[in-house]
């Protein structure tokens, strides 16, 4: 494979991901830093990808920890690794953050099913909760826009790596502020 077909292929499996819940990168690691310069992680769903521009886009509560880390240094690292096909994928870059009141969120807001808003009726994420969490509970449909985030990661590089039986391959991309590739080249893995 060359390194061009490499490279498509990865943003193809990130393409997949985006469009249907079962695709192999679906669910993939944020990891932020915090005000402590500790590094921090979590699974995020994949919900966007443009892989002209190589952009990912997540969607989260705006009163969590990671929004905050975000805002302060918007420099993160996405990580997924997809057991089928063998292929891990490591995306850095810059994220751009929409909070409520942009249009991008009430865009992305309007389209969301009712179960999917029901998530940002709760409590502030990672605070204590007096009482164990009750079946259908919540506090109406529309509260939760105010607390809907839209992530956008502009990646600024992407490491890829293929595991092989007798030949893993591992190869480095680096993209302009645009997205448009600007440097290739495999790797050792
Ligand atoms: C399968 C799965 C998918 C998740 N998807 C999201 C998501 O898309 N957005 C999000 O904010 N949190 C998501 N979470 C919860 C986060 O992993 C995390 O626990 C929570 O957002 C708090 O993160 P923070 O304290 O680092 O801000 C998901 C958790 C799991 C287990």
């Amino acid at each position: 494979m060359d390194l061009r077909s490499f490279e498509a292929a990865a943003w193809a499996r990130l393409m997949e991901a985006a469009a249907g819940p079962h695709a192999g990168f679906r669910y993939v690691t944020l990891c932020t830093v915090d005000a402590a310069q500790r590094p921090q992680a979590r699974i995020v769903v994949l919900r966007e990808c443009d892989d002209e521009r190589r952009m990912l886009t997540f969607h989260t509560d705006v009163r969590s920890p990671k929004w905050q880390e975000m805002a302060a240094n918007p420099q993160v690292t996405v990580l997924g690794y997809c057991h089928e096909r063998r292929l891990q994928l490591r995306l850095a870059g810059q994220v751009h953050c929409y909070a409520a009141g942009s249009e991008i969120a009430r865009n992305t807001w309007r389209a969301l099913p009712p179960h999917t808003r029901q998530t940002y009726n709760g409590g502030p994420p990672g605070e204590v909760r007096a009482t164990a969490p009750l079946a259908g509970e919540s506090t109406g449909p529309e509260t939760g826009e105010s607390r809907f985030g839209v992530v956008i990661l502009q990646a600024s590089s992407l490491d890829a790596y293929q595991l092989q039986r007798n030949d893993n391959q591992r190869a480095l991309f680096r993209y302009a502020a645009d997205g448009v590739l600007q440097a290739s080249a495999w790797i050792n893995p």
